[in-house]
């Protein structure tokens, strides 16, 4: 799980092999590495973050007119300068760039070995270079077709030729790879935020597909050497929403840029005199929505959390039956699906390895498949080929912030849509539609509330432990919030349902375990209040999250965070942004690497 960036053209290649980097340390950053082709191969690594690698690049002074470099999220191997990539063969011929994992790489390393390779990393990787190398005799193309051939896995991958200036090949079996097409120059990414500043044309490759790049021109053929036409994609958005703007991290930019995002997401999506809404990209009409009588959600992470509310929603508003699925299960477990089951992915990224085998496995069987992505021309997203668009804008930070209230959004607009083609009435519809319209504005109120929030924070930052409890739709918030914590201020954190604790978690309560209740007023709220007295009575510090002017919390204790008064399904989004400020504040008064905690990385596209 790593990001990939290669450029073959007439500018030094170094620094924007460096800046495409940056853009993609959201995917790993352990260690990193680029190589620049002259006469030779000048390769250079280091283990830690780009800009270390930036330093030694400058320190080296080496350039040159093509090259490849990566940002690396160990799989295999620790995060060693060996280990850190380009690899090359041990001839020196072949320079390589790898995203994925390659299943088979011991029986190729040793078969390699036995014909005389000499290996020098831990990595998987490190045979790709090998065996292109065994195979390369005057055809590069063929060699690199025929070298991918023989991997099983996945693979995004740049190749470069030492005795072929200006080439460059790259390929993707199960992990992205995007080409961006420039004026006398081109370039190869494992995502656009790599390639934006310097072109909006780009070309999205599909697994089995390899690109054979120089400046003037880019061929895409299949491995089996059958040209393929490929239509070229223009990216709309602005460069400028990739950097932080002002604010000392990413993820609190992204926090505060939730009401935009969330007018994005609503944006001519609420229609308010049906009192419904209208999502273009899911492709289905009033009676295929009717027929639907099942919806199967899986995800990861924080994209599992919005499922969990979404299963909410669509039982009460729409009255669907659903279930949440952990993406990596899916596949594994037979999931049982009927012809009137809908498959709805949750996946910010669109690129997730465990969420992308679901949508495979949903696929083969028969389903209707649809995804909420944030990614437009992600994998999963074009594998879909139907679903809904956040339009959040780049995520960039590694904790999930706007990407997670606008699935929520996604969900909330989705089961509305839904409940119309269904039994929910007209005027039922129109109040949803109204509660939804007013997210944007919701959520700026919650934002207001950061001296408060910080403050608290700031009170708790030396405890270890914490709980987070909720009820109905709120749960998952708890789980949300224990993960958002713990994530980026690396203290454990545990989300429970309040009625769970008294089944053994109680049993760790105590004056050294804050209790974090989200005591709003929605259905099950008196109940919570009874939770918060059990947790009291047990020691634990209680920190509430309150519906607007709430005073039934006050007595318990004065720790309050107010979230405007709303409907129980606004709830859960005002809810985790208060829990998203919490988190925040306190891993920076920890002193915490904040967008890019340790051992973790943005995408996973490793199962
Ligand atoms: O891109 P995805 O939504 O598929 O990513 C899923 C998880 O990896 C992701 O939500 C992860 O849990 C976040 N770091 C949470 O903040």
């Amino acid at each position: 799980m790593c990001g990939i960036v290669g450029y073959t053209g007439d500018a030094p290649a170094a620094k924007l092999l460096l800046d495409g980097l940056s853009r993609l340390e959201y995917r790993g950053y352990d260690s990193a590495g680029l190589c620049l082709l002259n006469q030779d191969f000048s390769t250079v690594k280091t283990v830690g973050k780009v800009r270390n690698l930036a330093e030694k690049v400058r320190d080296c002074q080496v350039d040159g007119l093509v090259g490849i470099a990566h940002t690396r999220w160990a799989t295999h191997g620790a995060p060693l300068e060996k280990n850190a990539h380009p690899h090359l063969d041990d001839g020196g011929r072949v320079a390589v760039v790898h995203n994925g994992i390659i299943e088979n790489y011991m029986a190729l390393r040793s078969r390699l070995e036995k014909r005389g390779h000499k290996f020098i990393s831990d990595t998987d990787s490190e045979v790709i270079p090998h065996l292109i190398a065994e195979f390369y005799d005057d055809d590069p193309v063929q060699a690199v077709a025929a070298a991918l051939r023989q991997l099983t896995g996945t693979y995004g991958v740049c190749v470069l030729f030492r005795d072929l200036p200006g080439l460059m090949i790259a390929a993707r079996s199960g992990s992205p790879v995007i080409v961006g097409l420039g004026q006398g120059s081109n370039m190869a990414a494992s995502d656009v935020t790599a390639l934006i500043t310097h072109t909006r044309n780009v070309i999205y490759l599909n697994d089995g597909e390899l690109a054979v790049i120089t400046p003037e021109k880019v061929e895409l053929r299949t491995l089996a050497n059958v040209p393929i036409e490929r239509e070229i994609s223009r990216i709309t958005w602005d460069p400028d929403t990739i950097g932080k703007g002002g604010y000392e991290h990413f993820m609190i930019k992204e926090i505060f840029e939730q009401p935009e995002a969330l007018a994005n997401t609503i944006r001519g999506r609420v229609l308010p005199d049906d009192g419904s809404a209208k999502l273009s990209g899911l492709n289905m009409t009033p009676r295929e929505m009717a027929m639907i009588n099942r919806i199967v959600i899986p995800g990861c992470g924080s994209s599992l959390h919005s499922g969990l509310i979404g299963e909410y929603y669509f039982e009460d508003i729409a009255g669907i039956p659903a279930e949440v699925e952990q993406a990596a299960e899916f596949r594994y477990r037979n999931p049982i699906i009927e012809p009137n089951t809908l498959v709805l992915p949750i996946s910010q990224s669109g690129e997730t390895a465990d969420t992308l085998a679901a949508v495979r496995e949903a696929i083969h069987k028969g389903a209707v498949v649809a995804a909420i992505s944030n990614v437009v021309g992600s994998t999963i997203a074009r594998e879909c080929g139907r679903g809904v668009y956040l339009h959040a804008g780049p995520e960039i930070s590694v904790a999930s912030t706007k990407a997670f209230t606008c699935q929520v959004a996604a969900l909330l607009l989705m089961s509305l849509l839904f409940g119309r083609s269904r039994r929910l009435s007209g005027e039922d519809g129109r109040e949803i539609g109204a509660e939804i319209a007013r997210l944007p504005e919701l959520v700026q109120s919650v934002l207001d509330e950061f001296p408060t929030i910080e403050r608290i924070a700031k009170k708790y930052a030396a405890f270890n432990d914490f709980f987070f409890i909720g009820r109905g739709c709120l749960y998952p918030v708890a789980l949300e919030g224990a993960l958002k914590l713990k994530e980026v201020s690396y203290v454990h954190a545990e989300g429970y349902h309040a009625a769970e604790l008294k089944h053994g978690p109680m049993s760790l309560l105590g004056d050294r375990v804050p209790v974090i209740a989200l005591a709003n007023r929605i259905p099950g709220q008196e109940k919570l209040l009874g939770n918060i007295e059990e947790c009291l009575a047990r020691r634990s510090p209680v920190i509430a999250v309150v519906s607007g002017e709430d005073a039934n919390v006050a007595k318990y204790t004065s720790d309050i965070i107010r979230v405007p008064a709303s409907s129980r399904y606004a709830a859960p989004i005002t809810t985790v942004v208060a829990l998203q400020i919490f988190a925040y504040c306190f891993a920076r008064e920890r002193k915490c690497d904040i967008d890019q905690p340790r051992n973790l990385a943005k995408s996973v596209t490793v199962e």
